[in-house]
C-alpha cells in the first residue's frame, strides 16, 4: 500500500535498500526535545513489536545549548554528516535570548537549502473530537494539504545593508524564484493532486510581485496543461487567508512559494487544532538526500519545560517518516491511532483543553498501537 504522499514507486533514500535505515535525530530547543522524545518512544515501541521494522536513531546535540558552547549551532561537517542519514527526525530550535535568525540560519534553513529539500509538505487536517475555531465544519471535514517550496523566495538569505547603524539604514531582502524550483514544487503538486484526485490551487501575489509572481503563475499554468484531469486555480494570498477561515472546502492541495506557506500553514493548524496537531515533511522529490520531518511549531518558550506540550504533532511527523521510508502501514497506523485518541480517550493534552501531560498522551497512543 503506497503512502499518500509518495508515489507506489517511491524510494526515496540516500541509500535505497540498505538496512537498516538510518535516522538522524535532532531534538533542537524549547519543546523540540520533549516532543522528539515522544516521537522516538513511538518507533521505539513499533521496532519492538515489529521486526520488519529495522532503523537506527543517532541523536545530534545541535541547538542554541550547542551554539553557547561552541558559537555554531552544528559542526562546520554538520551538512555532510546528515546526508548519510536517510531521515533527520527534527523538533525546532529557537532560543528567546539569542538574535531570531541566529538558531535558524545556523540550522534548519541551511539543512533544507544546502540539502535541496525543495518541498514541504504540510497536511492540514480535522481529527474529531478537536473543538475548531470554525463554527461550522464543512461536512465531509477538513483535509488540506499544503505544498510548500522549501529553498527560496523571501528565505534565499540574499541581500544586503546599506548605510548599516545609520539613521538611513537600508536593509535589503531579496526574494528568490527560480524557474527549477517553481517547476520542481509545482510538478509535485500536481502529482499528488493526480493520485488523490484533489483540486490543485496555486497561492501567488502575481499582481503586486510583478516579476515573481509572473514567473510563479506562468509555471504554475504552464505544468497544469500537462495535468488536465486536475482542476486548477489560481488565488491571491491575500484572498487565500480569508477563505482559509471561511470557505476552507475551497481548498484540497494548495501550492504557495516559501512565505506565504509558512504563514497559511499556521493558520490552517490554528482552524483544526493549533500547531500540537501540524506535521510537516520537507524532501525532495528526486529523491538522492535524507527527508527531513519535523512538526511545524517552533520551540514555543512559553510552555517549555513544562512536560505539557501536545507531543502529536512531532508524532504525526515521525509517522510520515515511516511512510517515507517504506513503512506506509505503519504511518496510517499512527495517524488512525491518534484520530482514535482525539475522538474517544479522555487523555487530552492542554492546548487541546485537556490536562493531560506530554508523557501521558505519548503513552496513550503508544497503548492504542499495541491494541
Ligand atoms: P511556536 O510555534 O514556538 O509557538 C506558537 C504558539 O503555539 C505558542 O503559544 C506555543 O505555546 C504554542 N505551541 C506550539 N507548539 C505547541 C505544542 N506542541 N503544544 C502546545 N502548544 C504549542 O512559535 P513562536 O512562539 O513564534 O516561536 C518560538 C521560537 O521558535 C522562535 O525562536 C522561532 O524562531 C522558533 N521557531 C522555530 C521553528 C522550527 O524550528 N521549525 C518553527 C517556528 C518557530
Ligand atoms: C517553520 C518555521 C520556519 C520557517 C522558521 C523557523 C525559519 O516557522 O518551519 O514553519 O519559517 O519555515
Ligand atoms: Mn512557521
Amino acid at each position: 500500500m503506497a503512502s499518500v504522499y509518495w508515489p507506489a514507486n517511491w524510494n526515496p533514500a540516500a541509500n535505497p535498500g540498505t538496512r537498516p535505515r538510518r535516522i538522524a535525530v535532532i531534538p533542537g530547543d524549547g519543546i523540540g526535545p520533549e516532543v522528539v522524545n515522544g516521537g522516538r518512544q513511538v518507533i521505539q515501541h513499533i521496532m519492538q513489536i515489529d521486526p520488519t521494522v529495522q532503523l537506527t536513531m543517532d541523536e545530534f546535540p545541535w541547538s542554541s545549548a550547542y551554539f553557547r558552547a561552541h558559537g555554531r549551532m552544528m559542526p562546520p561537517d554538520g551538512l555532510d554528516i546528515l546526508r548519510d542519514y536517510d531521515a533527520i527526525y527534527f523538533g525546532a530550535v529557537g532560543d528567546p535570548a539569542l538574535p531570531p535568525d541566529v538558531p535558524v540560519w545556523g540550522l534548519i534553513l541551511p539543512i533544507r537549502q544546502a540539502l535541496q529539500l525543495s518541498v514541504n509538505l504540510r497536511p492540514i487536517r480535522y481529527f474529531p473530537g478537536v473543538r475548531s475555531v470554525l463554527k461550522e465544519l464543512p461536512a465531509d471535514g477538513l483535509d488540506i494539504i499544503i505544498v510548500r517550496e522549501n529553498t527560496e523566495g523571501e528565505y534565499a538569505g540574499q541581500g544586503g545593508w546599506l548605510f548599516p547603524k545609520t539613521p538611513r539604514e537600508v536593509a535589503l531582502q531579496v526574494a528568490v524564484y527560480s524557474r527549477p524550483a517553481i517547476e520542481q514544487v509545482v510538478r509535485y503538486a500536481f502529482e499528488l493532486a493526480r493520485r488523490l484526485h484533489k483540486r490543485c490551487t496555486s497561492i501567488s501575489k502575481a499582481n503586486a510581485l510583478n516579476y515573481a509572481g509572473r514567473l510563479w503563475d506562468t509555471v504554475f499554468e504552464e505544468i497544469g496543461r500537462d495535468y488536465p484531469d486536475v482542476k486548477r486555480e489560481t488565488v491571491l494570498v491575500d484572498a487565500a487567508a480569508l477563505y482559509l477561515v471561511m470557505q476552507p472546502q475551497r481548498f484540497e492541495i494548495m501550492v504557495t512559494p516559501n512565505l506565504f506557506g509558512d504563514i497559511l500553514s499556521d493558520l490552517g493548524a490554528g482552524l483544526v487544532g493549533g500547531l500540537g496537531l501540524a506535521a510537516s515533511a520537507n524532501f525532495n522529490p528526486a529523491g538522492g538526500v535524507p527527508g527531513f520531518f519535523e512538526p511545524v511549531h517552533g520551540s514555543a518558550p512559553d510552555i517549555a519545560g513544562r512536560g505539557i506540550a501536545n507531543p502529536l504533532a512531532a508524532i504525526w511527523a515521525a509517522a510520515m517518516m515511516l511512510g517515507y521510508l517504506g513503512y506506509n502501514a505503519w504511518e496510517e497506523k499512527i495517524v488512525q491511532a491518534m484520530a482514535t485518541l482525539l475522538a474517544e480517550s479522555d487523555v487530552k493534552p492542554v492546548d487541546l483543553g485537556g490536562h493531560a501531560s506530554t508523557q501521558d498522551v505519548v503513552d496513550a497512543l503508544i497503548a492504542l498501537l499495541s491494541r
